[in-house]
Protein backbone atom coordinates (compact mmCIF):
# COMPACT_ATOMS: atom_id res chain seq x y z
CA UNK A 1 0.00 0.00 0.00
CA UNK A 2 1.06 3.47 -0.78
CA UNK A 3 0.28 6.06 2.25
CA UNK A 4 0.69 8.86 0.11
CA UNK A 5 -2.47 7.58 -1.84
CA UNK A 6 -4.59 6.96 0.90
CA UNK A 7 -8.14 5.96 -0.03
CA UNK A 8 -10.43 8.99 -0.16
CA UNK A 9 -13.93 7.72 1.14
CA UNK A 10 -13.02 8.58 4.64
CA UNK A 11 -11.91 12.70 4.00
CA UNK A 12 -13.97 14.82 6.47
CA UNK A 13 -15.69 11.86 8.23
CA UNK A 14 -16.12 11.52 12.02
CA UNK A 15 -14.95 8.60 14.05
CA UNK A 16 -17.55 8.24 17.05
CA UNK A 17 -18.40 3.86 16.89
CA UNK A 18 -17.63 1.49 14.35
CA UNK A 19 -21.22 0.37 14.07
CA UNK A 20 -20.69 3.36 11.29
CA UNK A 21 -18.64 1.93 8.99
CA UNK A 22 -18.46 -1.13 7.19
CA UNK A 23 -16.40 -4.51 7.51
CA UNK A 24 -14.32 -3.15 4.00
CA UNK A 25 -14.08 0.13 5.56
CA UNK A 26 -12.36 -1.48 8.79
CA UNK A 27 -10.88 -3.46 7.01
CA UNK A 28 -9.30 -0.65 5.19
CA UNK A 29 -8.34 1.13 8.11
CA UNK A 30 -6.08 -1.61 9.59
CA UNK A 31 -4.61 -2.22 5.98
CA UNK A 32 -3.65 1.43 6.31
CA UNK A 33 -2.68 0.62 10.14
CA UNK A 34 -0.07 -2.07 9.31
CA UNK A 35 1.10 -0.06 6.30
CA UNK A 36 2.01 2.81 8.57
CA UNK A 37 3.39 0.83 11.45
CA UNK A 38 5.99 -0.97 8.41
CA UNK A 39 6.78 2.69 7.10
CA UNK A 40 7.35 3.65 11.03
CA UNK A 41 9.37 0.33 12.41
CA UNK A 42 11.65 1.46 8.94
CA UNK A 43 12.34 4.59 9.84
CA UNK A 44 10.06 6.11 7.09
CA UNK A 45 8.68 9.74 7.97
CA UNK A 46 5.38 10.10 7.22
CA UNK A 47 4.64 13.97 7.56
CA UNK A 48 1.98 14.56 5.28
CA UNK A 49 -0.06 16.57 7.37
CA UNK A 50 2.44 19.54 8.65
CA UNK A 51 0.72 22.44 9.77
CA UNK A 52 -2.12 21.10 10.95
CA UNK A 53 -3.40 21.31 14.67
CA UNK A 54 -5.67 18.94 16.27
CA UNK A 55 -7.39 19.39 19.79
CA UNK A 56 -7.11 16.33 22.23
CA UNK A 57 -10.38 16.84 24.93
CA UNK A 58 -10.45 14.77 27.74
CA UNK A 59 -13.02 14.77 30.26
CA UNK A 60 -11.47 11.54 32.11
CA UNK A 61 -7.55 10.60 32.44
CA UNK A 62 -6.09 8.91 30.11
CA UNK A 63 -2.70 7.30 29.33
CA UNK A 64 -2.65 5.34 26.05
CA UNK A 65 -5.01 7.12 24.15
CA UNK A 66 -3.46 10.50 24.61
CA UNK A 67 0.33 9.43 24.06
CA UNK A 68 -1.48 7.36 21.04
CA UNK A 69 -2.46 10.75 19.29
CA UNK A 70 0.06 12.66 20.50
CA UNK A 71 2.77 10.91 18.76
CA UNK A 72 0.62 9.81 15.96
CA UNK A 73 -0.17 13.49 15.37
CA UNK A 74 3.64 14.45 15.49
CA UNK A 75 4.49 11.55 13.09
CA UNK A 76 1.82 12.75 10.81
CA UNK A 77 4.14 16.74 11.18
CA UNK A 78 0.89 17.69 13.02
CA UNK A 79 0.94 19.95 16.32
CA UNK A 80 -1.42 18.92 19.27
CA UNK A 81 -3.29 21.02 21.81
CA UNK A 82 -4.28 18.88 25.37
CA UNK A 83 -7.32 19.83 27.21
CA UNK A 84 -7.30 18.14 30.67
CA UNK A 85 -10.05 17.13 32.25
CA UNK A 86 -10.10 20.49 34.51
CA UNK A 87 -8.95 22.67 31.59
CA UNK A 88 -11.75 23.73 30.18
CA UNK A 89 -14.77 25.59 29.85
CA UNK A 90 -16.88 22.72 28.56
CA UNK A 91 -20.61 21.79 29.93
CA UNK A 92 -19.59 23.80 32.79
CA UNK A 93 -19.86 27.40 31.72
CA UNK A 94 -20.10 26.76 27.98
CA UNK A 95 -22.65 24.11 25.97
CA UNK A 96 -20.86 21.34 24.24
CA UNK A 97 -22.53 23.03 21.17
CA UNK A 98 -20.53 26.24 21.54
CA UNK A 99 -17.20 24.26 22.43
CA UNK A 100 -17.69 22.53 18.89
CA UNK A 101 -18.52 25.77 17.08
CA UNK A 102 -15.53 27.34 18.86
CA UNK A 103 -12.83 24.14 18.64
CA UNK A 104 -13.60 23.68 14.67
CA UNK A 105 -12.68 27.10 13.80
CA UNK A 106 -9.22 26.81 15.37
CA UNK A 107 -8.44 23.13 14.82
CA UNK A 108 -8.26 20.86 11.87
CA UNK A 109 -9.46 18.05 13.95
CA UNK A 110 -10.68 16.66 17.55
CA UNK A 111 -10.07 14.16 19.80
CA UNK A 112 -12.62 13.89 22.55
CA UNK A 113 -12.84 11.56 25.57
CA UNK A 114 -15.70 11.72 28.34
CA UNK A 115 -19.28 11.14 29.23
CA UNK A 116 -21.85 9.62 26.98
CA UNK A 117 -22.10 9.24 23.28
CA UNK A 118 -24.55 12.17 22.86
CA UNK A 119 -21.42 14.53 23.65
CA UNK A 120 -18.85 13.23 20.81
CA UNK A 121 -22.14 13.39 18.34
CA UNK A 122 -22.77 16.89 19.44
CA UNK A 123 -18.79 18.30 18.75
CA UNK A 124 -19.30 15.93 15.50
CA UNK A 125 -22.31 17.62 14.37
CA UNK A 126 -21.56 21.28 15.18
CA UNK A 127 -17.57 22.04 15.06
CA UNK A 128 -17.09 21.27 10.79
CA UNK A 129 -14.29 18.91 11.58
CA UNK A 130 -13.83 15.53 12.38
CA UNK A 131 -14.30 13.88 15.61
CA UNK A 132 -12.46 11.20 17.59
CA UNK A 133 -13.74 9.12 19.88
CA UNK A 134 -11.24 8.42 22.62
CA UNK A 135 -13.54 6.68 24.88
CA UNK A 136 -17.20 7.21 25.99
CA UNK A 137 -19.48 5.21 28.54
CA UNK A 138 -20.80 3.31 25.50
CA UNK A 139 -18.26 3.01 22.87
CA UNK A 140 -14.33 2.88 22.91
CA UNK A 141 -13.71 2.32 19.09
CA UNK A 142 -10.03 3.34 18.56
CA UNK A 143 -9.52 0.66 21.21
CA UNK A 144 -10.98 -1.90 19.28
CA UNK A 145 -9.75 -0.94 16.22
CA UNK A 146 -6.47 -1.86 18.26
CA UNK A 147 -7.20 -5.13 19.48
CA UNK A 148 -8.71 -5.97 15.62
CA UNK A 149 -5.20 -5.00 13.92
CA UNK A 150 -3.69 -7.17 17.44
CA UNK A 151 -5.35 -10.37 16.45
CA UNK A 152 -4.83 -9.70 12.45
CA UNK A 153 -1.04 -9.99 13.34
CA UNK A 154 -1.82 -12.87 15.85
CA UNK A 155 -3.72 -15.26 13.44
CA UNK A 156 -3.16 -13.93 10.45
CA UNK A 157 -7.20 -13.37 9.66
CA UNK A 158 -10.16 -12.47 12.03
CA UNK A 159 -13.27 -14.18 10.16
CA UNK A 160 -14.20 -17.17 12.48
CA UNK A 161 -12.25 -16.54 15.15
CA UNK A 162 -13.86 -16.54 18.58
CA UNK A 163 -13.44 -13.93 21.17
CA UNK A 164 -14.88 -14.17 24.71
CA UNK A 165 -15.28 -11.29 26.61
CA UNK A 166 -15.22 -11.85 30.63
CA UNK A 167 -16.28 -8.87 33.04
CA UNK A 168 -18.50 -6.04 32.53
CA UNK A 169 -19.70 -6.33 29.27
CA UNK A 170 -22.31 -3.90 29.49
CA UNK A 171 -19.65 -0.94 29.29
CA UNK A 172 -17.57 0.89 26.73
CA UNK A 173 -15.35 -2.56 26.35
CA UNK A 174 -17.65 -5.19 25.66
CA UNK A 175 -20.37 -2.85 23.55
CA UNK A 176 -17.27 -2.06 21.42
CA UNK A 177 -16.12 -5.55 20.76
CA UNK A 178 -18.79 -7.47 20.11
CA UNK A 179 -19.77 -4.70 17.66
CA UNK A 180 -16.38 -5.16 16.13
CA UNK A 181 -16.64 -8.50 16.34
CA UNK A 182 -19.83 -8.61 14.54
CA UNK A 183 -18.42 -7.04 11.51
CA UNK A 184 -15.78 -8.63 11.11
CA UNK A 185 -17.52 -12.18 11.00
CA UNK A 186 -16.58 -13.13 14.34
CA UNK A 187 -18.05 -14.81 17.11
CA UNK A 188 -18.22 -12.85 20.02
CA UNK A 189 -19.38 -14.35 23.24
CA UNK A 190 -19.87 -12.14 26.20
CA UNK A 191 -19.55 -13.99 29.80
CA UNK A 192 -20.85 -12.73 32.67
CA UNK A 193 -23.48 -12.68 35.23
CA UNK A 194 -26.53 -11.65 33.36
CA UNK A 195 -26.27 -8.01 34.81
CA UNK A 196 -23.85 -6.84 33.13
CA UNK A 197 -24.59 -8.41 29.60
CA UNK A 198 -24.70 -5.86 26.34
CA UNK A 199 -27.81 -4.07 26.24
CA UNK A 200 -30.43 -6.07 24.10
CA UNK A 201 -31.00 -2.78 21.45
CA UNK A 202 -27.38 -3.20 20.99
CA UNK A 203 -27.51 -6.64 21.17
CA UNK A 204 -30.49 -7.15 18.22
CA UNK A 205 -28.42 -4.67 16.11
CA UNK A 206 -24.83 -6.91 16.07
CA UNK A 207 -27.42 -10.08 15.61
CA UNK A 208 -28.56 -8.49 12.87
CA UNK A 209 -25.16 -7.84 11.06
CA UNK A 210 -23.97 -11.14 11.86
CA UNK A 211 -26.79 -12.52 9.34
CA UNK A 212 -24.92 -11.43 6.72
CA UNK A 213 -20.92 -10.89 8.36
CA UNK A 214 -21.18 -14.64 9.34
CA UNK A 215 -20.16 -13.87 12.79
CA UNK A 216 -22.44 -14.38 16.05
CA UNK A 217 -23.26 -13.33 18.91
CA UNK A 218 -23.78 -15.16 22.50
CA UNK A 219 -24.35 -14.59 26.24
CA UNK A 220 -23.09 -17.18 28.80
CA UNK A 221 -23.07 -17.12 32.35
CA UNK A 222 -20.53 -20.41 32.93
CA UNK A 223 -17.24 -19.32 32.52
CA UNK A 224 -16.18 -23.13 31.29
CA UNK A 225 -18.60 -23.19 28.95
CA UNK A 226 -18.04 -19.68 27.49
CA UNK A 227 -14.22 -20.01 27.12
CA UNK A 228 -13.92 -24.03 25.92
CA UNK A 229 -11.99 -23.35 22.60
CA UNK A 230 -11.87 -19.98 22.80
CA UNK A 231 -8.71 -18.19 20.21
CA UNK A 232 -8.97 -14.61 22.22
CA UNK A 233 -9.81 -14.28 26.03
CA UNK A 234 -10.56 -10.59 26.65
CA UNK A 235 -11.35 -8.54 29.97
CA UNK A 236 -11.65 -4.98 31.71
CA UNK A 237 -11.50 -3.77 34.65
CA UNK A 238 -15.26 -4.23 36.94
CA UNK A 239 -15.28 -0.48 37.87
CA UNK A 240 -14.93 2.09 34.91
CA UNK A 241 -14.31 5.25 35.09
CA UNK A 242 -16.80 7.96 35.68
CA UNK A 243 -18.63 5.27 38.22
CA UNK A 244 -18.31 5.13 42.25
CA UNK A 245 -15.96 4.07 44.05
CA UNK A 246 -18.93 2.39 45.91
CA UNK A 247 -19.28 -0.11 43.06
CA UNK A 248 -16.62 -2.15 43.83
CA UNK A 249 -18.38 -4.10 46.37
CA UNK A 250 -20.63 -5.37 44.20
CA UNK A 251 -18.83 -5.99 41.03
CA UNK A 252 -16.50 -7.83 43.12
CA UNK A 253 -19.23 -10.62 44.34
CA UNK A 254 -20.89 -10.42 40.96
CA UNK A 255 -17.83 -10.70 38.81
CA UNK A 256 -15.43 -12.93 40.68
CA UNK A 257 -16.40 -15.70 38.67
CA UNK A 258 -15.36 -14.50 35.17
CA UNK A 259 -11.82 -13.54 36.70
CA UNK A 260 -9.19 -14.61 33.88
CA UNK A 261 -7.39 -17.64 35.57
CA UNK A 262 -4.28 -20.30 34.67
CA UNK A 263 -7.46 -22.27 33.99
CA UNK A 264 -9.61 -20.42 31.58
CA UNK A 265 -6.30 -19.85 29.47
CA UNK A 266 -5.65 -23.94 29.98
CA UNK A 267 -9.93 -24.25 28.76
CA UNK A 268 -9.31 -21.76 25.64
CA UNK A 269 -8.26 -22.55 22.73
CA UNK A 270 -4.66 -24.15 22.47
CA UNK A 271 -3.23 -21.30 20.96
CA UNK A 272 -5.65 -18.84 22.65
CA UNK A 273 -3.99 -15.27 23.33
CA UNK A 274 -5.09 -13.24 26.92
CA UNK A 275 -6.13 -9.60 26.00
CA UNK A 276 -6.99 -6.10 27.95
CA UNK A 277 -7.50 -3.00 26.98
CA UNK A 278 -5.36 -1.55 29.95
CA UNK A 279 -4.88 -0.11 32.59
CA UNK A 280 -5.61 -3.39 34.51
CA UNK A 281 -5.33 -4.51 38.23
CA UNK A 282 -3.00 -7.81 38.00
CA UNK A 283 -0.97 -7.06 41.19
CA UNK A 284 -0.61 -4.72 43.92
CA UNK A 285 1.35 -1.63 42.04
CA UNK A 286 -1.34 0.40 42.26
CA UNK A 287 -2.84 2.35 44.70
CA UNK A 288 -6.51 1.19 43.68
CA UNK A 289 -5.25 -2.06 43.56
CA UNK A 290 -3.99 -2.11 47.28
CA UNK A 291 -7.21 -0.20 48.63
CA UNK A 292 -9.25 -3.54 47.03
CA UNK A 293 -6.32 -5.72 48.36
CA UNK A 294 -6.94 -4.22 52.23
CA UNK A 295 -10.62 -4.40 51.81
CA UNK A 296 -11.65 -6.97 50.37
CA UNK A 297 -8.69 -9.28 50.89
CA UNK A 298 -7.58 -9.85 46.44
CA UNK A 299 -4.35 -9.54 45.79
CA UNK A 300 -5.49 -8.97 41.62
CA UNK A 301 -9.44 -8.67 40.30
CA UNK A 302 -10.30 -9.34 36.67
CA UNK A 303 -7.47 -11.14 35.85
CA UNK A 304 -4.35 -13.18 37.92
CA UNK A 305 -0.99 -12.01 37.53
CA UNK A 306 0.51 -15.21 36.32
CA UNK A 307 -1.84 -15.21 33.56
CA UNK A 308 -1.16 -11.44 32.65
CA UNK A 309 2.76 -11.78 32.52
CA UNK A 310 2.58 -15.68 30.95
CA UNK A 311 3.49 -15.94 26.77
CA UNK A 312 -0.30 -15.77 25.73
CA UNK A 313 -0.84 -12.35 27.01
CA UNK A 314 -0.46 -9.68 24.00
CA UNK A 315 -1.62 -6.69 25.96
CA UNK A 316 1.47 -4.53 25.33
CA UNK A 317 0.90 -5.22 21.65
CA UNK A 318 -2.28 -4.05 21.78
CA UNK A 319 -1.01 -0.80 23.10
CA UNK A 320 1.50 -0.23 20.81
CA UNK A 321 -1.22 -0.74 18.01
CA UNK A 322 -3.53 2.19 19.52
CA UNK A 323 -0.75 4.41 18.19
CA UNK A 324 -0.62 2.93 14.96
CA UNK A 325 -4.10 2.43 14.06
CA UNK A 326 -5.16 5.90 15.53
CA UNK A 327 -2.68 7.35 12.78
CA UNK A 328 -4.26 5.93 10.22
CA UNK A 329 -7.41 7.25 11.36
CA UNK A 330 -6.69 10.55 11.77
CA UNK A 331 -4.10 10.11 8.29
CA UNK A 332 -7.59 8.74 6.09
CA UNK A 333 -10.32 11.11 7.98
CA UNK A 334 -8.53 14.67 7.81
N1 LIG B 1 -6.93 1.63 26.91
C1 LIG B 1 -7.01 2.95 27.14
O1 LIG B 1 -7.85 3.65 26.59
O2 LIG B 1 -6.09 3.41 28.01
P1 LIG B 1 -6.01 4.89 28.62
O3 LIG B 1 -7.19 5.04 29.56
O4 LIG B 1 -4.71 4.94 29.33
O5 LIG B 1 -6.10 5.87 27.50
N1 LIG C 1 -14.01 0.35 30.71
C1 LIG C 1 -12.82 1.12 30.98
C2 LIG C 1 -11.95 1.18 29.77
C3 LIG C 1 -10.65 1.90 29.97
C4 LIG C 1 -9.80 1.96 28.75
C5 LIG C 1 -13.23 2.52 31.44
O1 LIG C 1 -14.13 3.10 30.84
O2 LIG C 1 -12.66 3.00 32.41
Amino acid sequence: MNINELPKQFKGKSFLKLLDFSAEEIEEMLNVSAALKAEKKRGVPHQMFKGKTIALLFEKTSTRTRCAFEVAAYDLGMNTVYLDPSGSQMGKKESIEDTAKVLGRTFDGIEYRGYGQENVDILAKCSGVPVWNGLTNEFHPTQVLADLLTVKEHFGSLKGKTLVFMGDARFNMGNSLMVGCSKMGMNFVACSNPKYFPGKELTDVCKDICKTSGGSVKFCSDAFEATKNADVIYTDVWVSMGEPAEAWKERIEDLLPYRVTKEIMNNAGENAIFMHCLPSFHDLNTSIGREIYEKFGLDCMEVTDEVFTSKQSVVFDEAENRMHTIKAVMALTL
